[in-house]
């Protein structure tokens, strides 16, 4: 089973619905329970059992049950997508300490602690994926989105940092690290910053979620298992690495 969280819509969702076309039963864990039950329910077309379970990834017990829930249902977590993210601009002047904290909490510290409550079934079977949803932004830097940049940064290094210590035993972790798309969280952004953006994006455009699903299917299949602690950066040219 594959577990998506912030799977209710977006990169998420697109992540979802390509794991469940592979003949994936996957598990949405969402803060928008309308939204994650609509898409697991969406899911079953393909034939495979999915579970809408609701959890705030910034609240450690919600986010444990959450997983329980999703485990007894579906059985053992083959894949977790920590995807579940936010954004917000402030420069660094303005930015409030509960602005920084809640952007930590909800990109960075939400990344370590479902992989932790994932890790200990998945080294015992000597198998697993974790993919971790960055952004190129972690690359590059962004005035008006410190907190944000300092949390993808930080999802790298601990993709890195984690892949050390489980590759022996069969568990991969990985990141992708996404351009600007289509998404919700886009259009939430402020029209300057993102004209800003395309202007200097050498694909000059957005990209669809069906863009990043892909390397996600790659990575969480048996074929991917030689990529361990790399990002791999469907960005547009935004980034050229
Ligand atoms: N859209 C982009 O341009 C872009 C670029 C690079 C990286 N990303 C990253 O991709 C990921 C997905 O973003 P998206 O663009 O699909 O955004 P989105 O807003 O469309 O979807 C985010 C999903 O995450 C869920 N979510 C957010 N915070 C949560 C929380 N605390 N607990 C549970 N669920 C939560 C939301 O309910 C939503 O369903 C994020 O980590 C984002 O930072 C997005």
């Amino acid at each position: 089973m594959a577990l998506v969280t912030g799977g209710a819509q977006g990169i998420g969702g697109a992540i979802a619905t390509a794991f469940a076309r592979e003949g994936a039963d996957v598990a949405i864990l969402d803060m928008q329970k309308e939204k994650a039950n609509e898409k697991a329910h969406e899911l079953e077309r393909f034939g495979v059992s999915s579970v809408a379970v609701c959890a705030d990834v910034k609240d450690e017990s919600q986010l444990k049950i959450a997983i329980e829930t999703a485990m007894r249902q579906l059985g053992r977590i083959d894949i977790l997508v920590n995807n579940a993210g936010i954004n917000s601009t402030s420069s660094v002047v303005e930015m409030t300490t509960d602005m920084w904290d809640e952007m930590i909490s909800n990109n960075l510290r939400s990344v370590f602690l479902s992989s932790r409550a994932v890790l200990g079934p998945m080294i015992e079977r000597k198998h697993g994926r974790i993919i971790n949803i960055s952004s190129q932004l972690a690359h590059k830097g962004s005035a008006e989105m410190a907190h944000y940049t300092a949390a993808k940064a930080g999802v790298i290094g601990f993709t890195k940092s984690l892949a050390y210590e489980v590759a022996i035993h069969g568990v991969t972790v990985n990141a992708i690290c996404p351009g600007p798309i289509d998404t919700d969280l886009l259009k939430r952004l402020p029209e300057d910053w993102k004209k800003r953006k395309f202007s200097e994006l050498p694909i000059g455009r957005a990209g669809q979620v069906e863009e990043i699903a892909p390397t996600a299917v790659m990575l969480a299949s048996e074929e991917g298992a030689y990529y361990v602690g790399t990002t791999l950066n469907p960005n547009g040219g935004d980034v050229m690495v």
